[in-house]
């Protein structure tokens, strides 16, 4: 019934919206995290454990305060590379080629099918902003 699925579609936003990040997807996130990010980002996510690999905990600060949720999603799926000091970020497409969820862009439209590791990826980067 088109009629009920809009009203939980809102109330699911709603719910995102005045929650963050959802913890359950930051856990999932820091596991991720730990395994395939620590190496180049360092264990606390502030950067410099590899040539290049910037501070993750202050992507909002570098952002005029605001989490680029979208951005970072493409960055870390290989969408959007800025090459800074000419060092690459391995692109996790094994990774994140299944388990899809329908995540919702912060700026609206749309819900977009998106592999659950990166939205958990995401979600547990904003967490760690400071
Ligand atoms: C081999 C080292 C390496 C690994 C492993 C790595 N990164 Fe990176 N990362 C980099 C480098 C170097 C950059 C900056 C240059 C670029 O964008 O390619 C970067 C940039 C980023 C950025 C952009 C930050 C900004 O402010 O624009 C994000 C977000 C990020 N990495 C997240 C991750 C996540 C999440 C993982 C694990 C899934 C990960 N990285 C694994 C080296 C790495």
């Amino acid at each position: 019934m088109p009629c009920r699925a809009t009203i939980l579609h809102l109330a699911a936003l709603a719910l995102l919206s005045a929650c963050g990040p959802e913890p359950e997807a930051a856990a999932d996130g820091a596991v991720l995290y730990a395994r395939h990010c620590a190496a180049c980002h360092g264990a606390s996510a502030t950067g410099g454990a590899a040539a290049g690999a910037p501070d993750l905990t202050r992507i909002a600060a570098r952002n005029g305060g605001v989490f680029p949720e979208t951005r970072v999603m493409s960055v870390i799926d290989g969408y959007t590379r800025s090459d800074q000091h000419g060092a690459r970020m391995p692109e996790f497409g094994a990774l994140l080629a299944d388990d899809i969820m329908l995540w919702q862009p912060p700026e609206g439209g749309a819900a977009v099918p998106t592999p659950r590791a990166l939205v958990a990826l995401a979600a547990y980067l904003e967490t760690l902003q400071r």
